[in-house]
């Protein structure tokens, strides 16, 4: 009589599909098979590239930064209830890609909410710094209200380090006021990425990704910060972000600048995107102005115009003179991020337009492996200038 040999692993590999499936019920077994063992493939391959700088506390779910499953803490103990036995070398991986959170799933949110009181001028000023926080862009207005209660103010002097690189992530933090540098140290070699000038935020990778802090933040002038503590940041804006790549995985998979990015660095950049939404003749950039963000176009069609030197509109200004227009899963903003130079040219909205806005930081983490791809578009605007316009262009600097 002939054995038949389950070769090792084969139930534990179906085992987690199973789960998986009873988990998330999707429409078609097929699809989801192959999206499942897809992603199954792809964290292998990671695990032969571990991430720079190691996790501080494994107990979790971390596998690197992008990897990790959304999951509030609050839910990652009872959610071990229901993982079966899988191949140790998938182990974490699979839990982390093929686990998506599953908004439906989600229990009655039972901790305890942290509340700072604030006086009313607090508020207003807390209001204004977070009206432009990306990563509270797609939070309903109860979150955004959590969210909002939750946050301290903490005021810093000069030369204070806000952030030190290889710590455990304790705080989100918004800027108010202040002038920070952001230092990286790889290889006893510090240097310094960029900086924060009166606006933005930092402090979510460690959050996230229950990874060390990945740079040191230290403010180089007095400045205001107001913070949002780590339990309320997961509980909040972390299971947002697993709606966020559900709602967001399938464009930023079609986007061509993207293409050529691993899964996992295509969820760290649904991760940190936020969406805007402009109506039609709405300015998205104004030339000339300083820059900090980069944009993919979600929906809509939006037109680049540059101001010409010679021609005048009726209020003796330069007249704008239409270069370009960019559609659906196109960028643009990228230039000025790239030249460190001011915007070169205005982008207006045509009709409804939806965007995907990452901050320059974020673009400057993530988007490096696409930067080849970005400096040979970049190479043929001087060209399409040229021949819209003539060599003796007849515009403002665009800056090129
Ligand atoms: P976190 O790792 O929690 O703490 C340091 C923060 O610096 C990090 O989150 C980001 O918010 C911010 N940051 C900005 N630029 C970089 C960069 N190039 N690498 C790492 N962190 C950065
Ligand atoms: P940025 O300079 O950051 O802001 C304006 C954007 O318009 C620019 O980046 C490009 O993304 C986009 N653009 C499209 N065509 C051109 C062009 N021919 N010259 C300059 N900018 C252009």
């Amino acid at each position: 009589m002939s054995h038949i040999r389950i070769p090792p692993g084969l139930t534990e590999l179906l085992q987690g599909y199973t789960v998986q499936v009873l988990r998330q019920r999707p429409s078609d077994l097929i699809d989801f098979a192959v999206d499942y063992f897809t992603r199954l493939r792809e964290a292998r391959a990671l695990t032969s590239s571990p991430p720079a700088t190691p996790p501080s506390f494994s107990q979790d779910l971390e596998l690197g930064p992008g990897l990790a499953v959304a999951k509030p803490e609050s839910e990652t103990d009872e959610d071990e209830d229901l993982d079966v036995p899988i191949p140790s070398r998938y182990d974490r991986r699979v839990s982390v890609c093929a686990e998506a959170y599953n908004p439906d799933e989600e229990e009655e949110d039972t901790d305890p909410r942290v509340i700072h009181p604030k006086t009313d001028e607090q508020r207003c000023r807390l209001q204004e710094a977070c009206k432009d926080i990306l990563l509270f862009k797609n939070l309903d207005q109860e979150q955004l209200s959590q969210v909002l209660d939750a946050m301290f103010e903490r005021e810093v002097k000069a030369d204070e380090h806000v952030i030190d690189q290889g710590d455990d992530g304790d705080n989100f933090y918004v800027i108010e006021r202040g002038t920070y540098d952001i230092l990286v140290t790889k290889e006893n070699q510090t240097r310094s990425v960029g900086q924060y000038d009166n606006r933005g935020s930092f402090g979510e990778l460690a959050l996230m990704y229950n990874t060390p802090r990945a740079a040191t933040i230290i403010a180089t002038s007095e400045g205001s910060l107001w913070g949002l503590d780590r339990v309320t940041f997961r509980r909040i804006i972390v299971k947002n972000n697993a709606k966020k790549r559900k709602m967001f995985e399938t464009f930023i998979e079609s986007v061509p600048l993207l293409k050529s990015l691993e899964v996992s660095e295509r969820m760290k950049i649904v991760d940190v995107i936020g969406e805007k939404i402009y109506k039609d003749g709405d300015r998205i950039i104004a030339q000339g102005e300083k820059a900090d963000s980069f944009y993919i176009i979600e929906s809509g069609e939006v037109k680049i115009l540059i101001r010409s030197k010679t021609t005048t509109n009726k209020d003796g200004g330069n007249q704008e003179v239409e270069i370009a227009r960019c559609h659906k899963g196109q960028y643009f903003g990228e230039l000025a991020l790239v030249t460190n130079k001011p915007r070169a040219a205005s982008a207006y909205a045509v009709g409804d337009v939806k965007c995907l806005v990452m901050d320059v930081q974020a673009f400057e983490r993530l988007l490096g492996p696409c930067m080849d791809i970005m400096k040979r578009n970049i190479s043929h605007y001087q060209e399409q200038l040229v021949k819209m316009f003539g060599s003796s262009m007849d515009l403002m600097d665009p800056g090129l």
